[in-house]
C-alpha cells in the first residue's frame, strides 16, 4: 500500500487510523515516498500549542521548487506544466512545458538576485493572473526569498499596508491587467501605495497590457530586458524545513491584516499529498482551479500542489462573465479539462444564466468537480452536480483556510460518499473537535460547535509575520491546548462534519475573508460619518453580503444621504478594494451597545437579514429603545 496515494475506502479508514496513532510515521513515510531532500530530518514534530510553536522535518534541507520543477526533468521535461488561457479567448493559450518553467524561473531568479535580493528578503508580487505571477513566486522560492502576494484586486491602501507590514524590499507588477472589457492600471497603484513605503527600493515591471506608466528612475525597471540577459541555470538555495517560505495575508476580526507565515517542507508535503488524494490526480490530467494566486488556494492548489505532483495546472486570467458566461464550459471543452475547482459565488452567479451556456458544450472530459472558500448551498450543489458534472463527477467540498495551508476536510473523489452541504471527513493526519463556548468537547451528533483542531499538521501557519502574540491569541487562547478555526461546525452520526459559517466578526464575501473592523475603519474615515457598524446578510450568489449601519454626525437631507452612500463605497474602494463595499447601506441614530458599549451585531444581523421578530434578549442593552428605531427606519 502507498501511503502517498489513497485508493479505496477501506484505505482511508487504515491510514486515517495510522496518522491519528502514530502521527510522527505516518508523516515521515509520506515524506520518504514522494519528495526529493537534500538533508534528511533529524526529528519529524515538535510542537506545542500553548506557546505556539510547531515544527516539522526539523533539521531536513530542500528547496520546494527542486521538488517542484527539476526533479520532473527526466519524464516529462516536454509536459505542459502551466496552461495559460488569457482573458481575451481570441488571445492563444499557451503551453509552458516543465522544462520552459526551469528556464524561466531560473532566468527570473537570477534577475532577483542581480537586483541584490537575498535568502529571507520579502519581495512583495502584485500581478495579475499570468504566467510571471507563478513565475515570481517560484523564483523567489528558489532563492529563498519570502514572496507575498497581494491580490491584484486590493487599492492602493491595502497594498501599502501590507507592503510595510512584512517591509518588502521590492515590488513585483505589471503595466495593467485585463479583467473582462476593462484595463485596471495596476503600476499606477503601485505608485500610490510606494509613496508611503519607504522601505522599497526596486520595482520590476512586467509588460501586459501596454498602458502607459511612468517609471521612477532609479527604481523602476523592465522585467523583459534583464530576463533577456540572465542565465536559464540559477542553483537552489538549501532551506531549512522551517525556512519561511511566504506570507499571505487575510482578515482578521479586528486590526490590520494578519499576515500568515508558512514555511517550506511540512507546506510542501501536505500541499503535495493533499493535491494528489482530494483530486485522485493521474498523469494525464488537466486540472484547473479558477482562483486567484493572490489567495491561498492559488498558492497551493494552482502552483506548489500541482507541480509537486508534475501535474498539468491551467492559470486563467478571465472572469466568467466574459465574453460571455459560457466561459468556463468553453474552457473546459477546449482544454478538456479533468477536474474544475471553484467558489460557491462562481457557480450560484453562473447557475442564473441561460442553461444552454452549459448545453452548448461537451464537458464530457470532467472526472472531479471541487468546492471551496464558503458553505455550499443545496441548490448550488445539484446545479453543479446534475448540469456540470452531469451527475457522474463527484463533488469535493473542500474546508480549509489561508491559516491551514491545505485542505482539512473533504471528501476523496470515488472514494467517500457525498453529501450536499457536507465537506464530509477529515483527511489523514487531521483531529477535528467541536467545543461549546466553554471549550467542552461536543459529542452528540447535529450539535452546532465551534470547530478546532487538537492536533499540528505539516501545513499550519507557524505565525503571523511580526505578531507571534496576536497569533497565540487568535487561535490559541480561545480554547487552550487546540486550535480554534473562527468557524462553526455540526457533525452527523457518520461523522461527517457541515460548516455552518464564521463565529467571528469575518465575514465570507463571494468566497472573500472580510473583516469588519477594517471596513468600519474606513467608513469611519468619512467626515460626515460619526461611527458604523458592518455585519452580513444572505444573498443569493454571494453567499453573504455586506450591510453597513452608519451613524451619522448630521443627517442632512435624503439627497445628501445617497451622495455619502457612494462616496462611503468610495472610501471602501479606496481603502481595501471594491470586493468590500457594502450591499446595503442604513443610516441610523445609533448602535445597540452592551453595557461595555460593544456593538451587539448579533441583533444588527437579524435586522439584516430582516427577520425583526425574536431577536433574543435585549435588555442587556445600554440602549434598548435603538433597536426599534432601527428597525422603523429612524435616522
Ligand atoms: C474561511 C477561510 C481555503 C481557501 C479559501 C478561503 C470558509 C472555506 C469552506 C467550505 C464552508 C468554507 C470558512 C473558513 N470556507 N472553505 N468548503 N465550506 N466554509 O480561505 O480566505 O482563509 O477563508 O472560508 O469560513 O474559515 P480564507
Amino acid at each position: 500500500m502507498s501511503n502517498y496515494h489513497i485508493k479505496n475506502l477501506e484505505e482511508y479508514f487504515a491510514v486515517y487510523r495510522k496518522s491519528i496513532r502514530q502521527p510522527e510515521l505516518f508523516w515521515q513515510e509520506v515524506a520518504e515516498e514522494h519528495f526529493v531532500w537534500r538533508k534528511r530530518w533529524s526529528k519529524v514534530l515538535s510542537w506545542d500549542f500553548n506557546k505556539p510553536e510547531i515544527k516539522w522535518f526539523e533539521g531536513a534541507q530542500l528547496n520546494i521548487t527542486e521538488n517542484c520543477i527539476d526533479r520532473h526533468l527526466n519524464t516529462k521535461a516536454d509536459k505542459t506544466a502551466f496552461l495559460f488561457e488569457p482573458n481575451d479567448p481570441k488571445e492563444p493559450a499557451q503551453h509552458i512545458t516543465y522544462q520552459q518553467l526551469y528556464e524561466r524561473v531560473n532566468k527570473m531568479a537570477n534577475v532577483l538576485k542581480s537586483q541584490g535580493i537575498q535568502k529571507g528578503d520579502r519581495v512583495c508580487i502584485y500581478l495579475p493572473m499570468i504566467p510571471e505571477l507563478a513565475m515570481a513566486v517560484l523564483a523567489c522560492a528558489r532563492i529563498g526569498a519570502v514572496h507575498s502576494v497581494v491580490f491584484a484586486g486590493f487599492s492602493a491602501g491595502a497594498l501599502a499596508t501590507r507592503i510595510n507590514d512584512c517591509d518588502a524590499r521590492m515590488v513585483i507588477t505589471s503595466d495593467g491587467s485585463f479583467r473582462g472589457n476593462k484595463t485596471i492600471d495596476l503600476k499606477g497603484i503601485v505608485d500610490d501605495a510606494l509613496e508611503h513605503c519607504p522601505g522599497t527600493s526596486s520595482v520590476l515591471v512586467v509588460e501586459r497590457t501596454k498602458n502607459k506608466v511612468t517609471m521612477k528612475p532609479g527604481r523602476d525597471q523592465w522585467l523583459a530586458p534583464l530576463l533577456e540577459g540572465a542565465d536559464v541555470h540559477c542553483t537552489p538555495e538549501w532551506m531549512d524545513a522551517e525556512d519561511p517560505l511566504f506570507i499571505l495575508y487575510t482578515s482578521g476580526s479586528t486590526g490590520k491584516p494578519k499576515g500568515m507565515l508558512h514555511t517550506t517542507a511540512g507546506y510542501m508535503v501536505y500541499t503535495a499529498y493533499t493535491f494528489k488524494n482530494v483530486f485522485q490526480h493521474q498523469s494525464e490530467d488537466v486540472y484547473w482551479c479558477t482562483a486567484d494566486i493572490g489567495w491561498i488556494t492559488g498558492h497551493s492548489y494552482i502552483v506548489y500542489g500541482p507541480l509537486a505532483n508534475g501535474a498539468t495546472t491551467v492559470l486563467f486570467e478571465g472572469i466568467p462573465s466574459y465574453p460571455d458566461f459560457s466561459r468556463f464550459w468553453d474552457v473546459i471543452d477546449k482544454h478538456k479539462i479533468t477536474q474544475l475547482y471553484t467558489a460557491p459565488t462562481a457557480i450560484r452567479a453562473l447557475a442564473k444564466e441561460r442553461l444552454d451556456y452549459v448545453t452548448s458544450h461537451d464537458l464530457s472530459s470532467l472526472r472531479i468537480l471541487g468546492t471551496v472558500g464558503e458553505p455550499i448551498n443545496e441548490e448550488a450543489w445539484h446545479w453543479y452536480n446534475d448540469h456540470i458534472g452531469n451527475k457522474r463527477c463527484p463533488i469535493v467540498d473542500t474546508w480549509w483556510q489561508t491559516e491551514t495551508g491545505g485542505i482539512l476536510i473533504s471528501p476523496l473523489p470515488m472514494i467517500t460518499p457525498t453529501k450536499p452541504t457536507y465537506a464530509t471527513l477529515p483527511l489523514p493526519g487531521i483531529q477535528p473537535v467541536l467545543v461549546n463556548e466553554n471549550g467542552i468537547e461536543i459529542t452528540d451528533n447535529q450539535v452546532d460547535g465551534r470547530l478546532c483542531v487538537a492536533f499540528p499538521w505539516p501545513s499550519i501557519a507557524r505565525s503571523i509575520w511580526g505578531d507571534h502574540q496576536r497569533f497565540k491569541e487568535t487561535y490559541f487562547t480561545a480554547f487552550p491546548g487546540k486550535y480554534f478555526t473562527g468557524d462553526g461546525a455540526l457533525r452527523d452520526e457518520v461523522g461527517y462534519y457541515r460548516i455552518t459559517g464564521r463565529v467571528d466578526d469575518v465575514i465570507i464575501v463571494s468566497g472573500h475573508n472580510l473583516g469588519t473592523a477594517p471596513i468600519e475603519d474606513a467608513i469611519n474615515e468619512h467626515p460626515a460619518v460619526a461611527e458604523s457598524a458592518i455585519v452580513g446578510f444572505p444573498h443569493d450568489i454571494k453567499g453573504q453580503a455586506l450591510y453597513g449601519f452608519i451613524i451619522l454626525k448630521d443627517t442632512g437631507t435624503s439627497r445628501d444621504r445617497d451622495n455619502l452612500s457612494r462616496e462611503i463605497n468610495q472610501a471602501i474602494t479606496e481603502h481595501i478594494g471594491p470586493i468590500a463595499k457594502l450591499d446595503k447601506i442604513q443610516f441610523v441614530p445609533g448602535l445597540p451597545k452592551t453595557r461595555s458599549g460593544k456593538i451587539m451585531r448579533r441583533i444588527l444581523r437579524k435586522i439584516a437579514a430582516g427577520e425583526t421578530e425574536g431577536l433574543g434578549d435585549t435588555t442587556t442593552l445600554l440602549n434598548p429603545e435603538i433597536v426599534e428605531e432601527i428597525i422603523q427606519g429612524k435616522i
